[in-house]
């Protein structure tokens, strides 16, 4: 694939049956993206364990398949069931997959979802040189403040909406579908 393809694949929720497809994903960020995400240099067996307890009922993965293998995902961490919780986003992409708008679409995604479950605010966190994470968070309207070795960008998604609510139903009747046809058999 060449710079700016459009990537070509499906976004769907994860489900807890789509647990190793996660963590093979994450599994193959090199050393500076797994630096970049978790914030400090993390191991295999930290990534499978972080990938064994990700399916919490505070949490939603989207991700972007390639066939069965996740070439992206986009973690909503942390929603309680307060009136207005507030959650933790997170994104990774595969190396050889960014640049075609992949982590923008996710997380145009998730903030539907967070907006469907009256999230008022989500924190990213990023390293300081991440000024692609900057750029995308900025995009979608996060206000970022730096410190020293980070930088947190804090958006504030809408209340529900009918459209919101319709529009995060129909994506995930899609990806239902989607999931069971493509189910490995
Ligand atoms: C950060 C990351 C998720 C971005 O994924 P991606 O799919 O390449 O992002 P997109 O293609 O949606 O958007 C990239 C944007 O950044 C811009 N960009 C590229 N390089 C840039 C740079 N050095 N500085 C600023 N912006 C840059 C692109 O032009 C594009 O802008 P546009 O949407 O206005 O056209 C990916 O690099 C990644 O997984 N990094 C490792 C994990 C990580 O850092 N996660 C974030 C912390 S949780």
């Amino acid at each position: 694939m060449s710079g700016n393809d459009q990537a070509a694949g499906t976004i769907r929720k994860l489900w807890p049956a789509d647990r190793s497809a996660f963590r093979d994903h994450l599994l193959r960020l090199d050393e500076a993206s797994r630096r970049s995400r978790f914030g400090a240099p993390v191991s295999d067996s930290f990534i499978a364990d972080y990938a064994r307890t990700a399916f919490r009922l505070d949490s939603i993965i989207l991700a972007h398949f390639e066939g069965s293998r996740i070439r992206a995902a986009a973690e909503l961490r942390g929603l309680s069931f307060a009136f207005t919780p507030t959650a933790e986003a997170a994104i990774t992409v595969e190396t050889t997959w960014r640049n075609r708008g992949l982590a923008s679409q996710l997380m145009d995604r998730l903030l539907v979802s967070a907006q469907n479950r009256r999230v008022s605010q989500i924190y990213m966190i990023c390293l300081r040189e991440n000024g692609v994470m900057q750029h995308v968070a900025r995009k979608f309207g996060a206000r970022l403040s730096f410190d020293q070795d980070e930088v947190i960008g804090k958006l504030d998604p809408a209340w529900p909406t009918p459209a919101s609510l319709l529009r995060e139903g129909w994506q995930d009747a899609n990806g239902f579908v989607t999931a069971v046809i493509e189910w490995p058999q």
